[in-house]
């Protein structure tokens, strides 16, 4: 299925999409397997091999079509209908299961002389001379949760965890959730009756951190890391549960198969895998013809596991004949024919040596440890945030103790631990204030949320300064050229005292300063003059209203008018829109209800500030399928500088073309931008591409 051309599958999804939904109970049963493979073909495409060529609201538009027929025709519901991933399974216990092959261990290995040995033992073990190659297959070693997946009859009959190698826990309805994991791939077409898979289970460092921002906006504790989400994750009590952490599975490793199965190395096993749908490290590995390879590969990726989007903590070696697998044999911890390359740890001890108090844009106060400079993974640290006060409790942190300091895969290092066990008795608590370091008002701590928070929302200069840095800042009015060093500069100065300050800056004044030329002033004014005009959702962010971010500014730009319409409603019509929830509509309302606040807006409005809703605040979901970009294949190369690559391949998406990833004959657009390379090269050679430029395909979007 997954070798139909892309184009076929696209007019399917449009003809499905558009078609009356049939009466007639033959032609329903039809319909509902033909989408049934249409949305199994996008679920691929966007979750194995990350290359969709349909929106997420053409997805959505045709799964909710085949939901709503499968709830009026509940006896046309398919096994493996994407429907059908959640189920409404609630279980108290995870029974036990036994793998049908032990999940083993790996051996370590840390530098080119492990490898070297590890590489003579595998000759040894296969009575091989010393100066014959064996080939090897290296890939990364993910960090994750391992997963064992067992197919019978093609169909994904059971999914458990680790456990203690032998006996798991029965997840499969979790597993299910994961939209890379196929439900139902087609084994016995290589011979395969029954198998078991092996996988780890993760999730994406930028979903998340979605997922995390979605946390904080909603006012919940953050997940701690990715690896503990994902293992959580699995063995979660309702499948529902697992599906919202968009957990992630890539599959490494056939294990116990039955079957008349003739595959000869470990390489063309992960190609079938790949062929049924699985998702496989591809570009990730790269079969090795000796030891030194395999090295230079291994140090390669070291460089780069930060710029991967998923966790990986070292490479996996493993002997690509399966013949001289068998000849290897295992020990009862690991294969004998596979070792991990690990990575340099990215963990360091130190010393905590005081604690500092940061006061945030919304009053909230965060301490900070400043520790003994450390070096970790390449980088020094000498100052890690301790989030609050339970975590200080939790960790049981004193100044003077000997911390343990850890980078994962997100670069922000934090305290993994503190070593309580080697104190000398001069260790002191952590006494957290009980008034803000920057005002003296007394602190409050509201119910079920872990930061101490000012009160004093305006008159405390250290959240004013914070506000306005943020009002500035990219995410939020986005004024280029005005950094945090020149808002403190002029905070200092007593030009900025409040964001509406920012639009009245005196210039005249500033021109004078040490490093202010006209040039950077003409600038800064212009892009202060840009600002204004921005669309109402961008002002929503830019105010630190608690919990009020980005997505849910826009939800509430896009059902008003002005901003001071915000001043007259009240709780209950904002938690009548989706998304809103009352949390977040209790802190808008006690915001905009506030005359202070509303003196500022009317300050904005006055010096010019946009305050109403503008077109680019109204919801946009129009997906058009007769535009000249419709059916074709597009590519993006080179710098572009007017949009964002990942915006513009939506905008592309939005008017039905299909993003490539690769200059081949089926490329029909390529859109270059700043110092385009090889892509470009090769599109030229080809002859049959079109070649524009970002601003021609800004104009032809229209
Ligand atoms: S092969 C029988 N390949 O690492 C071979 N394992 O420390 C054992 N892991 O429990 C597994 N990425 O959870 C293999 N590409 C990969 C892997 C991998 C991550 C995990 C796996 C295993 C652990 C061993």
């Amino acid at each position: 299925m997954f070798d139909i051309q892309p184009k076929v599958i696209f007019e399917k999804t449009k003809h499905l999409l558009s078609a009356n939904i049939p009466t007639n109970n033959d032609e329903l049963q039809t319909f509902v397997n033909e989408t049934v493979e249409v949305l199994k073909y996008h679920e691929w495409r966007y979750y194995v091999i990350v290359e969709p060529i349909i929106g997420d609201t053409e997805y959505d538009e045709l799964y909710k079509k085949l939901e709503s027929i499968e709830l009026s025709n509940p006896d046309l519901i398919l096994a493996d209908s994407p429907t059908q991933r959640v189920s409404n399974d609630l279980k108290s216990d995870m029974p036990s299961v036994n793998h049908l092959e032990s999940m083993l261990s790996l051996d370590n290995s840390y530098n080119l002389e492990d490898l070297e040995n590890f590489d003579k033992r595998i000759k040894k073990l296969c009575d091989l001379p010393e100066n014959e190659a064996v080939e090897y297959v290296v890939e990364p070693k993910y960090d994750g949760g391992s997963i064992a997946l067992v197919f019978e009859n093609d169909t994904l009959t059971r999914a458990a965890t680790r456990g203690n190698g032998t006996q798991g826990e029965e997840i499969t309805a979790n597993a299910r959730t994961i939209k890379s994991i196929p439900q139902k791939a087609n084994f016995s077409s290589f011979g395969i009756n029954k198998v078991e898979l092996r996988g780890e289970v993760l999730i994406r460092k930028d979903i998340f951190e979605k997922l995390n921002e979605e946390r904080k906006e909603a006012g919940k504790d953050l997940y701690a890391n990715a690896r503990n989400t994902a293992t959580g994750g699995l063995r979660t009590k309702t499948p529902q549960k697992s599906a919202e952490r968009k957990m992630d599975a890539f599959i490494y490793q056939l294990g116990y198969t039955e079957g008349d199965f003739s595959i000869k190395n470990h390489h063309e096993n992960i190609e079938v895998l790949s062929k049924l749908g699985f998702k496989v490290p591809t570009v990730e590995t790269k079969v090795c013809k000796n030891i030194k390879e395999v090295h230079d590969f291994c140090k390669m990726w070291e460089e780069k596991r930060d710029s991967y989007n998923y966790e990986i903590d070292g490479m996996v070696v493993k002997v690509n004949s399966l013949n001289l697998q068998d000849q290897c044999g295992q020990t009862n911890h690991h294969p004998r024919w596979a070792i991990a390359f690990k990575f340099k740890a990215k963990q360091a001890t130190s010393i905590l040596e005081t604690v500092e108090y940061q006061i945030g844009k919304t009053g909230s106060i965060t301490p900070v440890a400043k520790i003994k400079p450390v070096q970790l993974a390449g980088v020094t640290v000498s100052s890690i945030s301790l989030h609050n006060e339970d975590f200080i409790q939790e960790k049981d942190i004193m100044i003077g103790d000997t911390v343990v300091v850890e980078r994962a895969g997100d670069v922000i290092p934090y305290i993994a631990s503190s070593m309580s066990s080697i104190r000398n008795g001069e260790e002191q608590p952590i006494e957290f204030p009980k008034n803000c370091p920057s005002c003296e008002t007394v602190l409050t701590r509201v119910e079920n949320e872990a930061a101490w928070r000012c009160p004093n929302v305006s008159g405390c200069p250290a959240q004013q300064l914070q506000r306005i840095i943020f009002h500035v800042s990219k995410p939020a009015m986005d004024i280029d050229g005005f950094g945090k060093s020149n808002v403190e500069r002029f905070f200092e100065l007593g030009y900025l005292n409040s964001i509406a300050d920012v639009y009245r800056l005196p210039f005249e004044e500033i021109e004078k300063l040490e490093g202010f030329g006209a040039r950077s002033i003409e600038k800064l004014r212009n892009s202060i003059e840009k600002a204004k005009l921005n669309p109402l959702h961008r002002l929503l962010v830019s105010l630190s209203v608690h919990h009020l971010g980005k997505k849910a500014s826009k939800i509430i730009a896009s059902k008003i008018k002005s901003i001071f319409d915000l001043t007259t409603i009240n709780e209950e019509w904002l938690t009548e829109i989706k998304d809103i929830g009352p949390i977040l509509a209790k802190n808008v309302i006690s915001y905009f209800h506030d005359e202070n606040n509303i003196q500022l807006l009317r300050q904005l409005e006055e010096l010019g500030v946009n305050t109403t809703q503008l077109e680019a605040d109204q919801p946009v979901e129009i997906i058009e399928t007769d535009h000249p970009f419709s059916g074709k294949t597009i590519l993006f190369t080179g710098a572009l500088q007017q949009l964002k690559r990942k915006e513009a391949q939506e905008k592309a998406l939005s008017v039905g073309a299909i993003i490539a990833s690769s200059v081949n004959k089926k490329l029909n657009i390529l859109v270059v931008g700043e110092k385009a390379g090889s892509k470009l090269k090769k599109a030229q050679e080809l002859g049959s591409v079109e070649i524009i430029t970002e601003a021609d395909f800004i104009e032809q979007l229209k």
